[in-house]
Protein backbone atom coordinates (compact mmCIF):
# COMPACT_ATOMS: atom_id res chain seq x y z
CA UNK A 1 0.00 0.00 0.00
CA UNK A 2 2.63 2.26 0.72
CA UNK A 3 3.28 2.05 -3.07
CA UNK A 4 0.84 4.56 -3.22
CA UNK A 5 1.35 7.28 -0.83
CA UNK A 6 3.50 6.70 2.23
CA UNK A 7 0.21 7.36 4.62
CA UNK A 8 -0.90 3.87 4.18
CA UNK A 9 0.24 0.61 5.92
CA UNK A 10 -1.13 -2.19 7.22
CA UNK A 11 -0.63 -3.33 11.00
CA UNK A 12 -0.20 -7.30 12.64
CA UNK A 13 -4.11 -7.54 12.50
CA UNK A 14 -3.80 -7.29 9.06
CA UNK A 15 -6.17 -3.66 8.87
CA UNK A 16 -5.34 -0.89 6.58
CA UNK A 17 -3.55 2.00 8.42
CA UNK A 18 -3.93 5.68 7.34
CA UNK A 19 -1.43 8.39 8.53
CA UNK A 20 -0.36 5.55 11.08
CA UNK A 21 -3.79 4.83 12.96
CA UNK A 22 -6.12 1.68 12.67
CA UNK A 23 -8.38 2.24 9.96
CA UNK A 24 -10.99 -0.13 11.66
CA UNK A 25 -10.50 1.33 14.85
CA UNK A 26 -11.56 5.05 13.12
CA UNK A 27 -15.11 3.13 12.11
CA UNK A 28 -16.16 1.73 14.91
CA UNK A 29 -15.45 4.83 16.74
CA UNK A 30 -16.73 7.57 13.65
CA UNK A 31 -18.50 4.90 12.30
CA UNK A 32 -19.05 5.02 7.96
CA UNK A 33 -18.96 6.43 5.03
CA UNK A 34 -16.05 8.55 6.58
CA UNK A 35 -13.93 10.96 5.24
CA UNK A 36 -10.28 10.89 7.12
CA UNK A 37 -7.64 13.65 5.91
CA UNK A 38 -4.07 13.45 7.39
CA UNK A 39 -3.38 16.64 8.74
CA UNK A 40 0.28 16.14 8.85
CA UNK A 41 0.15 15.21 4.68
CA UNK A 42 -1.10 18.35 3.99
CA UNK A 43 1.07 20.42 6.12
CA UNK A 44 3.89 18.68 4.44
CA UNK A 45 2.46 19.13 0.96
CA UNK A 46 2.07 22.70 1.34
CA UNK A 47 5.80 22.94 2.51
CA UNK A 48 7.14 21.30 -0.82
CA UNK A 49 5.50 23.98 -2.55
CA UNK A 50 6.15 27.02 -0.34
CA UNK A 51 9.81 25.73 -0.39
CA UNK A 52 10.15 25.27 -3.63
CA UNK A 53 8.73 28.62 -4.12
CA UNK A 54 11.07 30.00 -2.15
CA UNK A 55 13.64 28.68 -3.66
CA UNK A 56 13.51 29.18 -7.25
CA UNK A 57 10.84 31.93 -7.72
CA UNK A 58 11.39 35.95 -7.18
CA UNK A 59 10.22 37.74 -4.14
CA UNK A 60 6.43 38.36 -3.73
CA UNK A 61 5.53 34.89 -5.20
CA UNK A 62 3.41 33.17 -3.40
CA UNK A 63 1.26 29.76 -3.22
CA UNK A 64 -2.70 29.95 -2.84
CA UNK A 65 -4.79 26.93 -1.91
CA UNK A 66 -7.41 26.37 -4.28
CA UNK A 67 -10.31 26.03 -1.91
CA UNK A 68 -12.78 24.31 -4.45
CA UNK A 69 -10.46 21.15 -3.88
CA UNK A 70 -11.97 20.90 -0.23
CA UNK A 71 -12.78 23.79 1.62
CA UNK A 72 -14.24 23.74 5.25
CA UNK A 73 -13.18 26.07 7.99
CA UNK A 74 -10.44 23.98 9.17
CA UNK A 75 -8.74 23.69 5.92
CA UNK A 76 -8.42 27.39 5.85
CA UNK A 77 -7.12 27.42 9.08
CA UNK A 78 -4.11 24.86 8.21
CA UNK A 79 -2.90 26.29 5.01
CA UNK A 80 -3.19 29.76 6.44
CA UNK A 81 -0.46 28.54 9.16
CA UNK A 82 1.46 26.92 6.37
CA UNK A 83 1.74 30.55 4.77
CA UNK A 84 -0.88 29.93 2.02
CA UNK A 85 -3.09 32.89 0.47
CA UNK A 86 -6.71 30.94 -1.31
CA UNK A 87 -8.18 30.57 -4.76
CA UNK A 88 -11.64 31.05 -3.77
CA UNK A 89 -14.94 30.76 -6.24
CA UNK A 90 -17.55 31.97 -4.66
CA UNK A 91 -19.33 33.62 -1.38
CA UNK A 92 -19.96 30.22 0.23
CA UNK A 93 -16.18 29.92 0.14
CA UNK A 94 -15.22 33.61 0.97
CA UNK A 95 -17.55 32.70 4.36
CA UNK A 96 -16.08 30.00 5.39
CA UNK A 97 -12.85 31.14 5.10
CA UNK A 98 -14.33 34.48 6.84
CA UNK A 99 -15.50 32.35 9.88
CA UNK A 100 -12.43 30.53 10.53
CA UNK A 101 -10.11 33.37 10.78
CA UNK A 102 -8.28 33.46 7.15
CA UNK A 103 -7.11 36.55 6.27
CA UNK A 104 -9.28 37.59 3.03
CA UNK A 105 -6.67 40.45 1.85
CA UNK A 106 -4.63 36.92 0.99
CA UNK A 107 -7.72 35.87 -1.11
CA UNK A 108 -7.99 35.89 -4.83
CA UNK A 109 -11.65 35.91 -5.96
CA UNK A 110 -12.15 33.37 -9.50
CA UNK A 111 -15.48 32.42 -11.56
CA UNK A 112 -15.99 33.24 -15.03
CA UNK A 113 -19.59 34.84 -13.62
CA UNK A 114 -19.42 37.20 -10.40
CA UNK A 115 -22.62 38.57 -9.91
CA UNK A 116 -22.94 42.22 -8.61
CA UNK A 117 -24.03 40.82 -5.26
CA UNK A 118 -20.61 38.37 -5.35
CA UNK A 119 -18.71 41.66 -6.32
CA UNK A 120 -20.52 43.72 -3.32
CA UNK A 121 -19.95 40.49 -0.79
CA UNK A 122 -16.36 40.31 -1.70
CA UNK A 123 -15.31 44.10 -1.58
CA UNK A 124 -17.27 44.42 1.87
CA UNK A 125 -15.26 41.74 2.97
CA UNK A 126 -11.76 42.79 1.95
CA UNK A 127 -10.89 40.36 -0.64
CA UNK A 128 -7.57 41.31 -1.50
CA UNK A 129 -7.61 40.62 -5.67
CA UNK A 130 -10.32 39.53 -8.32
CA UNK A 131 -9.30 37.48 -11.01
CA UNK A 132 -11.67 39.04 -13.94
CA UNK A 133 -12.66 37.19 -16.89
CA UNK A 134 -14.44 40.08 -18.91
CA UNK A 135 -15.13 43.44 -19.47
CA UNK A 136 -18.55 43.31 -18.03
CA UNK A 137 -16.85 42.03 -14.63
CA UNK A 138 -14.12 44.89 -15.20
CA UNK A 139 -16.91 47.42 -15.13
CA UNK A 140 -18.94 45.77 -11.99
CA UNK A 141 -15.20 45.96 -9.95
CA UNK A 142 -14.99 49.28 -10.59
CA UNK A 143 -18.10 50.44 -10.03
CA UNK A 144 -18.39 47.88 -6.47
CA UNK A 145 -14.68 49.53 -5.70
CA UNK A 146 -16.16 52.88 -6.44
CA UNK A 147 -19.36 52.58 -4.21
CA UNK A 148 -16.92 51.54 -1.14
CA UNK A 149 -14.26 54.72 -2.17
CA UNK A 150 -11.32 51.83 -2.73
CA UNK A 151 -9.07 50.45 -4.96
CA UNK A 152 -9.28 47.50 -5.96
CA UNK A 153 -6.41 45.06 -7.12
CA UNK A 154 -7.55 42.90 -10.07
CA UNK A 155 -5.45 40.27 -12.47
CA UNK A 156 -7.08 39.28 -15.84
CA UNK A 157 -7.47 35.69 -16.46
CA UNK A 158 -6.22 35.28 -20.11
CA UNK A 159 -6.76 31.46 -22.15
CA UNK A 160 -3.29 31.59 -23.72
CA UNK A 161 -4.96 28.36 -26.34
CA UNK A 162 -3.04 25.37 -24.47
CA UNK A 163 -5.02 21.87 -24.76
CA UNK A 164 -3.46 20.44 -21.62
CA UNK A 165 -4.57 16.68 -22.22
CA UNK A 166 -6.87 16.07 -19.54
CA UNK A 167 -10.01 15.13 -18.69
CA UNK A 168 -12.13 17.70 -20.98
CA UNK A 169 -14.93 18.80 -18.13
CA UNK A 170 -11.87 20.03 -16.13
CA UNK A 171 -10.07 21.29 -19.66
CA UNK A 172 -10.19 24.83 -19.12
CA UNK A 173 -7.13 26.79 -21.78
CA UNK A 174 -8.35 26.45 -25.14
CA UNK A 175 -9.59 29.42 -27.03
CA UNK A 176 -13.21 28.16 -27.49
CA UNK A 177 -13.04 27.80 -23.40
CA UNK A 178 -16.02 29.51 -21.06
CA UNK A 179 -13.16 30.74 -19.24
CA UNK A 180 -11.10 34.05 -19.46
CA UNK A 181 -10.78 35.84 -22.29
CA UNK A 182 -8.16 34.71 -25.87
CA UNK A 183 -5.41 35.98 -26.61
CA UNK A 184 -5.42 34.89 -29.92
CA UNK A 185 -8.66 36.90 -30.96
CA UNK A 186 -7.72 39.73 -29.95
CA UNK A 187 -10.04 40.36 -26.66
CA UNK A 188 -7.22 39.84 -23.94
CA UNK A 189 -5.42 42.96 -25.26
CA UNK A 190 -9.29 44.64 -25.74
CA UNK A 191 -9.89 43.36 -21.84
CA UNK A 192 -6.40 44.78 -20.56
CA UNK A 193 -6.90 48.42 -22.15
CA UNK A 194 -9.75 48.26 -20.76
CA UNK A 195 -9.07 47.68 -17.00
CA UNK A 196 -5.75 49.99 -16.98
CA UNK A 197 -8.41 52.45 -17.96
CA UNK A 198 -10.30 52.18 -14.50
CA UNK A 199 -9.33 54.34 -12.09
CA UNK A 200 -10.67 52.47 -9.06
CA UNK A 201 -9.03 49.45 -10.09
CA UNK A 202 -5.07 48.49 -9.79
CA UNK A 203 -4.29 45.75 -12.37
CA UNK A 204 -1.35 43.55 -10.70
CA UNK A 205 -1.33 41.09 -13.40
CA UNK A 206 -2.60 37.90 -15.44
CA UNK A 207 -3.58 35.04 -14.65
CA UNK A 208 -4.33 31.51 -16.64
CA UNK A 209 -5.51 27.93 -15.53
CA UNK A 210 -5.17 25.30 -18.62
CA UNK A 211 -6.81 22.34 -16.62
CA UNK A 212 -6.58 20.03 -13.64
CA UNK A 213 -4.53 16.98 -13.03
CA UNK A 214 -2.59 17.39 -15.81
CA UNK A 215 0.56 15.23 -16.39
CA UNK A 216 1.72 16.68 -19.92
CA UNK A 217 5.75 17.02 -19.05
CA UNK A 218 5.94 20.43 -20.22
CA UNK A 219 2.54 22.45 -20.00
CA UNK A 220 3.50 24.96 -17.22
CA UNK A 221 6.24 25.81 -19.17
CA UNK A 222 4.51 26.30 -22.81
CA UNK A 223 1.65 27.92 -20.32
CA UNK A 224 4.51 30.42 -19.00
CA UNK A 225 6.23 30.92 -22.42
CA UNK A 226 2.96 31.74 -23.86
CA UNK A 227 1.73 34.35 -21.39
CA UNK A 228 5.26 36.29 -20.88
CA UNK A 229 5.06 36.71 -24.87
CA UNK A 230 1.63 38.25 -24.34
CA UNK A 231 2.77 40.32 -21.54
CA UNK A 232 6.02 41.45 -23.13
CA UNK A 233 3.78 42.14 -26.35
CA UNK A 234 1.40 44.37 -24.42
CA UNK A 235 3.93 46.20 -22.76
CA UNK A 236 5.76 46.83 -26.05
CA UNK A 237 2.26 48.71 -27.17
CA UNK A 238 0.78 50.11 -23.74
CA UNK A 239 3.43 50.46 -21.54
CA UNK A 240 2.45 48.44 -18.90
CA UNK A 241 4.18 45.61 -16.75
CA UNK A 242 2.61 43.32 -14.90
CA UNK A 243 3.49 42.85 -11.37
CA UNK A 244 2.33 39.11 -10.92
CA UNK A 245 2.09 35.95 -13.10
CA UNK A 246 -0.68 33.51 -11.99
CA UNK A 247 0.21 30.19 -13.39
CA UNK A 248 -3.39 28.13 -11.80
CA UNK A 249 -4.00 25.27 -10.42
CA UNK A 250 -1.17 23.15 -9.35
CA UNK A 251 0.37 19.34 -10.47
CA UNK A 252 -0.99 16.40 -11.17
CA UNK A 253 -1.33 13.46 -7.85
CA UNK A 254 -1.08 9.41 -8.25
CA UNK A 255 -4.10 7.84 -8.01
CA UNK A 256 -2.80 4.16 -8.98
CA UNK A 257 0.71 2.85 -7.62
CA UNK A 258 1.42 2.27 -11.08
CA UNK A 259 1.26 6.77 -11.74
CA UNK A 260 4.66 8.34 -11.94
CA UNK A 261 5.71 9.97 -9.33
CA UNK A 262 8.07 13.00 -9.74
CA UNK A 263 9.64 15.92 -7.51
CA UNK A 264 7.68 19.06 -6.95
CA UNK A 265 10.49 20.97 -6.31
CA UNK A 266 12.44 19.50 -9.45
CA UNK A 267 9.26 20.88 -11.58
CA UNK A 268 9.32 23.66 -9.80
CA UNK A 269 13.16 24.27 -10.75
CA UNK A 270 12.47 23.18 -14.46
CA UNK A 271 9.75 25.68 -14.72
CA UNK A 272 11.77 28.86 -12.98
CA UNK A 273 14.51 28.32 -15.25
CA UNK A 274 11.64 28.54 -18.38
CA UNK A 275 10.36 31.76 -16.92
CA UNK A 276 13.98 33.32 -16.00
CA UNK A 277 15.51 32.67 -19.71
CA UNK A 278 12.16 33.84 -21.48
CA UNK A 279 11.97 37.12 -19.17
CA UNK A 280 15.79 37.52 -20.62
CA UNK A 281 14.74 37.10 -24.17
CA UNK A 282 11.95 39.38 -24.23
CA UNK A 283 13.53 41.73 -21.44
CA UNK A 284 10.73 41.66 -19.62
CA UNK A 285 11.41 42.29 -15.14
CA UNK A 286 10.64 38.41 -13.98
CA UNK A 287 7.11 39.05 -12.73
CA UNK A 288 6.08 37.38 -9.49
CA UNK A 289 4.75 33.53 -9.95
CA UNK A 290 1.83 32.46 -8.25
CA UNK A 291 0.09 29.45 -8.14
CA UNK A 292 -3.14 27.47 -7.04
CA UNK A 293 -2.61 24.32 -6.23
CA UNK A 294 -5.55 22.29 -4.72
CA UNK A 295 -5.67 18.82 -5.59
CA UNK A 296 -1.91 18.16 -4.59
CA UNK A 297 -2.21 19.72 -1.61
CA UNK A 298 -5.38 17.61 -0.34
CA UNK A 299 -5.81 14.54 -2.54
CA UNK A 300 -2.94 11.85 -1.13
CA UNK A 301 -4.31 13.33 2.40
CA UNK A 302 -7.44 11.75 2.00
CA UNK A 303 -9.17 8.59 2.68
CA UNK A 304 -13.10 6.94 2.46
CA UNK A 305 -13.89 4.51 4.69
CA UNK A 306 -17.12 2.34 3.79
CA UNK A 307 -19.02 -0.58 5.05
CA UNK A 308 -19.71 -3.13 2.66
CA UNK A 309 -23.26 -4.43 2.66
CA UNK A 310 -24.91 -6.41 0.09
CA UNK A 311 -22.15 -8.88 -2.21
CA UNK A 312 -23.95 -10.13 -5.31
CA UNK A 313 -22.49 -12.41 -7.53
CA UNK A 314 -24.07 -12.97 -10.91
CA UNK A 315 -22.55 -16.62 -12.33
CA UNK A 316 -21.31 -16.20 -15.42
CA UNK A 317 -21.55 -12.07 -15.81
CA UNK A 318 -20.03 -10.07 -12.42
CA UNK A 319 -19.92 -9.71 -9.17
CA UNK A 320 -21.21 -6.33 -7.07
CA UNK A 321 -19.74 -5.20 -3.68
CA UNK A 322 -22.31 -2.43 -2.84
CA UNK A 323 -21.07 0.31 0.27
CA UNK A 324 -22.60 2.57 2.34
CA UNK A 325 -21.80 5.51 0.65
CA UNK A 326 -21.00 5.86 -3.40
CA UNK A 327 -21.64 8.55 -5.61
CA UNK A 328 -23.11 10.73 -3.02
CA UNK A 329 -19.46 11.13 -1.18
CA UNK A 330 -17.31 10.71 -4.39
CA UNK A 331 -18.78 11.50 -7.88
CA UNK A 332 -15.27 11.79 -9.40
CA UNK A 333 -16.24 7.84 -11.71
CA UNK A 334 -19.50 9.07 -12.83
CA UNK A 335 -18.80 12.35 -13.44
CA UNK A 336 -15.23 11.72 -15.31
CA UNK A 337 -14.41 8.02 -15.19
CA UNK A 338 -12.01 8.57 -12.40
CA UNK A 339 -10.27 6.08 -11.00
CA UNK A 340 -10.07 5.69 -7.32
CA UNK A 341 -7.75 2.64 -5.54
CA UNK A 342 -10.29 0.63 -3.76
CA UNK A 343 -8.79 -2.32 -0.96
CA UNK A 344 -9.91 -3.81 1.51
CA UNK A 345 -9.23 -2.21 4.77
CA UNK A 346 -10.13 -4.48 7.21
CA UNK A 347 -8.36 -7.64 5.40
CA UNK A 348 -5.42 -5.88 3.89
CA UNK A 349 -3.24 -8.61 3.54
CA UNK A 350 -5.53 -10.82 1.81
CA UNK A 351 -4.97 -11.73 -1.74
CA UNK A 352 -6.92 -9.78 -4.11
CA UNK A 353 -8.81 -12.52 -6.20
CA UNK A 354 -12.71 -11.17 -5.98
CA UNK A 355 -12.96 -9.32 -9.22
CA UNK A 356 -16.24 -6.49 -9.19
CA UNK A 357 -17.95 -3.30 -9.15
CA UNK A 358 -17.34 -1.75 -6.00
CA UNK A 359 -20.84 0.49 -6.09
CA UNK A 360 -22.74 2.70 -3.86
CA UNK A 361 -26.33 2.98 -2.65
CA UNK A 362 -28.06 5.51 -5.01
CA UNK A 363 -30.74 4.32 -7.32
CA UNK A 364 -28.97 4.75 -10.19
CA UNK A 365 -26.49 2.52 -12.17
CA UNK A 366 -23.75 5.10 -12.70
CA UNK A 367 -23.57 5.14 -8.92
CA UNK A 368 -19.69 3.72 -9.44
CA UNK A 369 -16.95 4.25 -7.06
CA UNK A 370 -14.77 1.96 -9.51
CA UNK A 371 -15.51 -1.09 -11.79
CA UNK A 372 -13.22 -4.12 -11.77
CA UNK A 373 -11.86 -3.65 -8.60
CA UNK A 374 -9.77 -6.88 -6.83
CA UNK A 375 -10.87 -7.97 -3.19
CA UNK A 376 -10.37 -10.76 -0.93
CA UNK A 377 -12.54 -13.59 -2.09
CA UNK A 378 -13.97 -13.87 1.29
CA UNK A 379 -15.16 -10.18 0.99
CA UNK A 380 -18.81 -9.99 3.21
CA UNK A 381 -20.87 -7.53 4.87
CA UNK A 382 -19.23 -5.75 7.46
CA UNK A 383 -16.27 -5.57 6.06
CA UNK A 384 -14.27 -2.68 5.58
CA UNK A 385 -13.20 -0.64 2.26
CA UNK A 386 -11.10 1.99 1.51
CA UNK A 387 -11.10 4.64 -1.49
CA UNK A 388 -7.63 6.42 -1.32
CA UNK A 389 -6.57 9.54 -2.11
CA UNK A 390 -9.87 11.09 -1.84
CA UNK A 391 -9.43 14.39 -0.10
CA UNK A 392 -9.78 16.36 -3.34
CA UNK A 393 -13.06 16.95 -4.99
CA UNK A 394 -14.61 14.68 -2.81
CA UNK A 395 -16.24 16.28 -0.09
CA UNK A 396 -16.61 19.34 -1.64
CA UNK A 397 -18.66 17.59 -4.67
CA UNK A 398 -20.88 15.58 -2.59
CA UNK A 399 -24.15 15.66 -2.93
CA UNK A 400 -27.39 14.43 -0.70
CA UNK A 401 -28.56 12.79 -3.65
CA UNK A 402 -31.10 10.54 -2.58
CA UNK A 403 -31.48 12.41 0.51
CA UNK A 404 -28.34 10.33 1.72
CA UNK A 405 -26.70 13.20 4.34
CA UNK A 406 -23.21 13.54 3.87
CA UNK A 407 -20.37 11.90 5.98
CA UNK A 408 -18.28 13.29 8.79
CA UNK A 409 -13.95 14.74 7.72
CA UNK A 410 -12.25 13.43 10.52
CA UNK A 411 -8.67 15.23 10.87
CA UNK A 412 -5.55 12.48 11.79
CA UNK A 413 -2.55 13.92 13.10
CA UNK A 414 0.30 13.02 15.59
CA UNK A 415 -1.54 9.62 16.35
CA UNK A 416 -4.75 11.52 17.17
CA UNK A 417 -7.86 12.14 15.85
CA UNK A 418 -10.81 14.84 15.80
CA UNK A 419 -13.70 15.96 13.68
CA UNK A 420 -13.50 19.04 11.33
CA UNK A 421 -17.14 18.24 10.07
CA UNK A 422 -19.43 16.55 12.06
CA UNK A 423 -22.10 14.20 10.37
CA UNK A 424 -25.27 15.50 9.01
CA UNK A 425 -28.60 14.07 10.41
CA UNK A 426 -31.66 13.34 8.91
CA UNK A 427 -32.74 16.99 10.52
CA UNK A 428 -30.08 18.33 8.77
CA UNK A 429 -31.50 17.13 5.84
CA UNK A 430 -35.40 18.76 6.12
CA UNK A 431 -34.09 21.85 7.63
CA UNK A 432 -34.64 24.07 4.93
CA UNK A 433 -38.14 22.34 4.03
CA UNK A 434 -41.14 24.59 4.80
N1 LIG B 1 -7.21 27.44 -10.23
C1 LIG B 1 -8.28 27.43 -11.04
C2 LIG B 1 -8.67 28.66 -11.72
C3 LIG B 1 -9.02 26.26 -11.21
O1 LIG B 1 -10.07 26.27 -12.01
C4 LIG B 1 -8.63 25.08 -10.52
C5 LIG B 1 -9.40 23.84 -10.67
C6 LIG B 1 -7.52 25.13 -9.68
C7 LIG B 1 -6.83 26.34 -9.56
C8 LIG B 1 -7.06 23.97 -8.88
O2 LIG B 1 -6.55 22.96 -9.68
P1 LIG B 1 -5.83 21.70 -9.03
O3 LIG B 1 -4.53 22.14 -8.39
O4 LIG B 1 -6.74 21.13 -8.02
O5 LIG B 1 -5.60 20.77 -10.18
N2 LIG B 1 -13.71 18.33 -10.04
C9 LIG B 1 -12.55 17.94 -10.85
C10 LIG B 1 -11.49 19.00 -10.83
C11 LIG B 1 -11.98 20.36 -11.26
C12 LIG B 1 -10.89 21.39 -11.22
C13 LIG B 1 -11.45 22.75 -11.41
N3 LIG B 1 -10.49 23.79 -11.32
C14 LIG B 1 -12.02 16.58 -10.38
O6 LIG B 1 -12.65 15.96 -9.53
O7 LIG B 1 -11.01 16.12 -10.90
Amino acid sequence: MAALCENLGVNEAGHLTFAGQDTAELAKQYATPLYLLDEDRIRKNCRAYTEAFRAYFPAGSRVLYAAKANAFAEIFRIVQQEGLGADVVSCGEIYTAKKAGFDLSNAYFHSNNKTDEDIRFATENGVGCFVAESEEEILAIAQAAAARGIRQKVMLRITPGIDPHTYEAISTGKVDSKFGVAIETGQADAVTALALAQQQLELVGFHCHVGSQVFDEDVFERTAVVMLEFLASFRDHYGYTAKELNLGGGYGVRYLPDDPSYSLSEKLRQLSAVIGKTCEKLAYPQPAILMEPGRSIVADAGLTLYTVGTVKRIAGYKNYVSVDGGMTDNPRFALYGAIHEVVSASDALAPRTFRCDVVGRCCESGDVIRTDVLLPETVQRGDLLAACTTGAYNYSMASNYNRVPRPPIVMLSGGKSRVAVRRETLEDLVQYDL
